[in-house]
């Protein structure tokens, strides 16, 4: 049923403010104090986590590295599973493996899990189908509570992921000691409050659908993105080639100079992903070094950015305001919502895109 959309697409995409309320409230019940989580976490007794998956939910765990890094001053390795597997890298003692898996049933992550097994000190997933092989293997499974996904390109399934990290991140960081009761509140009260900022969020769709129309004639599109909008500018490319088929590319903002700018000139529109925080400054200059190539600039930021970038840009995608450190699952919502009006308009199978399949269960 897709509830009066004409996709599944669009339908996922637009119940993210329900699905992600709902997910919180599942990890955060009210009156309760703090993270609800299961029993058997214990990031004290862990050194090192390790997060292996694929596709949009790899790019998940590459924002959920700076999140363990910065605010539980936890080191992470993050790898993809097809080559984490294969690369058999030591997993030392006092790791925590963790895996992050829509279905739960892909190949390449389940045979990551199995490596790890007897290895890692726990195995953790963070999964949509409870009865999946990933969760069952694991020690502990932590649904997202996002619901069916039927569209091929994960949406919700990516909101809902970053939130469960993000309390994760949260918890680790109680746990060691890395955060105040007072901080960790307003954390928590920045998450509470992501729903409704999704639904800001959302109504930038008339204007995204109308810049789409032109960004729907390149034949190449660049997303870049500094800190922990560098994996949002990879899932923006990510969900734009899947169902668009135009080939686009993610990158960190700070590597444009040492090769992709060489592509840039009035036919490759490049889409910066910057919400004014403490990195802006350095984006600015980048967005500079595309303008004098004549390339046109898409920003998408919230108020403060878009004013300070000036009238160079070409076009401009407005996002509320939230501190710094959750914007990666704001920006989720016009990076969908790119990919989604785009592949409309050039008319695409956007549920079932091409050569792709929504579960990949072999290598
Ligand atoms: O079910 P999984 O989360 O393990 O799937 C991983 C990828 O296959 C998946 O995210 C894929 O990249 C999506 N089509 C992206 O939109």
């Amino acid at each position: 049923d897709k509830a009066g959309h004409r996709h599944f697409m669009a339908k996922e995409i637009a119940e993210q403010p329900v699905v992600l309320a709902d997910a919180l409230a599942r990890y955060l019940p009210d009156g309760a104090d703090g993270i609800a989580l299961p029993e058997g976490l214990d990031f004290t007794a862990t050194d090192r986590l390790v997060m292996v998956a694929c596709g949009t939910a790899f790019f998940a765990c590459q924002v959920a590295k700076y999140w363990f890094e910065r605010i539980a001053r936890l080191p992470v390795e993050i790898d993809v599973a097809s080559e984490f597997r294969y690369r058999e890298p030591p997993v030392p003692p006092r790791t925590t493996a963790l895996f992050v898996s829509q279905s739960g049933e892909t190949a390449d992550t389940l045979a990551a899990l199995r490596y790890c097994a007897g290895k890692a000190d726990r195995i953790v997933s963070v999964v949509n189908v409870p009865e999946s092989s990933i969760a069952r293997e694991s020690d502990l499974a932590l649904p997202i509570h996002a619901g069916v996904e039927i569209g091929v390109a994960s949406t919700k399934a990516f909101t809902c992921q970053l939130a469960v990290l993000a309390l994760l991140a949260l918890e680790a960081a109680r746990q060691r000691g890395e955060i105040d009761a007072e901080t960790l509140a307003s954390h928590l009260a920045d998450l509470r409050a992501l729903p409704g900022l999704l639904n800001q969020a959302l109504n930038a769709g008339d204007k995204i659908e109308r810049i789409s129309r032109d960004l729907a004639e390149a034949r190449d599109i660049l997303f870049i993105g500094r800190g922990a909008m560098y994996p949002l500018a990879l899932e923006g490319a990510l969900k734009l080639k899947e169902i668009s088929y135009i080939h686009a590319e993610g990158y960190a903002s700070g590597e444009l100079k040492h090769g992709p700018i060489a592509l840039v000139d009035d036919h490759v529109p490049v889409i910066v992903m910057a919400p004014r925080d403490s990195l802006f400054e350095k984006t600015t200059s980048n967005m500079q070094e595309v303008m004098a190539r004549g390339g046109r600039i898409l920003l998408v930021s919230d108020t403060k950015g878009i004013e300070a970038a000036g009238d160079g840009i070409w076009r401009s995608i407005q996002m509320p305001d939230l501190p710094e450190i959750f914007t990666p699952i704001l920006y989720a919502i016009p990076a969908q919502l790119i990919a989604y009006h785009t592949a409309v308009a050039k008319g695409t199978d956007v549920d079932q895109p091409r050569n792709l399949a929504k579960s990949v269960t072999v290598e």
